[in-house]
């Protein structure tokens, strides 16, 4: 995939503020600091463009990234994360939710898991969601390159697992840092579009 052109077109906090072009959209969900960040600059090739952090909570709104005026990746706000008020918390679900479940355009929702731990309960629940929504599984996990090679294939597994995926679902390891299953995704995402 030769990308050209990729720009933050709005970041969201209303679903008045979405982009009206009408273009298809893939959206990156997942627990606050897994790489959702990460993972569109890596695959954009561009490194500063969604902003990443070690503080978790980075993104509180919905960036829209225009690509090429083909796709938007959307980067949501991250769920999970333990130290932000309660009333925060439940306005960045709500936000989450407004999207996810309005958006005619959504035409699938990526689930970003860190692959150093097992999944969640509130992954478990999103993947539930994804599947519902779109049948099948796309499922990321991230930071590859912090497990040792002994370890890649026990700790895939247990993603695998606790996520219960299918043969129709699809688990890319990826590695923001060495590249690690960017052309697998681009793959998908080429499919999916
Ligand atoms: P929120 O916006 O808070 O929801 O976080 P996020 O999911 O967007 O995570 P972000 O991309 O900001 O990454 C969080 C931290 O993990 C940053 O310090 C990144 O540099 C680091 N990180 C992300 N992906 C990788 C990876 O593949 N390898 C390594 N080593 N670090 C990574
Ligand atoms: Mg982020």
């Amino acid at each position: 995939m030769n990308i050209h052109n990729a720009s933050i077109k709005v970041s969201a906090v209303s679903p008045l503020q979405y982009p009206t072009d009408n273009l298809p959209e893939i959206a990156f969900a997942g627990r606050s600091n897994v790489g959702k960040s990460s993972f569109i600059n890596k695959m954009l090739n561009r490194k500063g463009l969604a902003r990443t952090s070690s503080t978790p909570g980075k993104t509180a709104q919905i960036n829209f990234y225009n690509i090429d005026d083909c796709i938007y990746f959307v980067d949501l706000p991250g769920y999970g994360y333990a130290a932000v008020s309660k009333q925060e918390k439940k306005k960045w679900g709500l936000m989450m939710e407004e999207y996810l479940n309005t958006r005619p355009n959504l035409r699938h929702t990526f689930l970003l898991v860190d692959s150093r731990h097992k999944p969640s309960a509130e992954d478990v629940q999103m993947a539930e969601w994804i599947r519902y929504n779109f049948g099948n599984l796309i499922v990321i996990a991230t930071k590859l390159d912090k497990l040792k090679n002994s370890q890649i294939e026990g700790n895939i597994e247990v993603v695998r697992k606790t996520l219960k995926l299918t043969k129709n679902d699809v688990l890319i390891p990826f590695s923001a840092e060495k590249g690690t299953g960017r052309d697998e995704a681009w793959e998908v995402i080429e499919r999916i579009i």
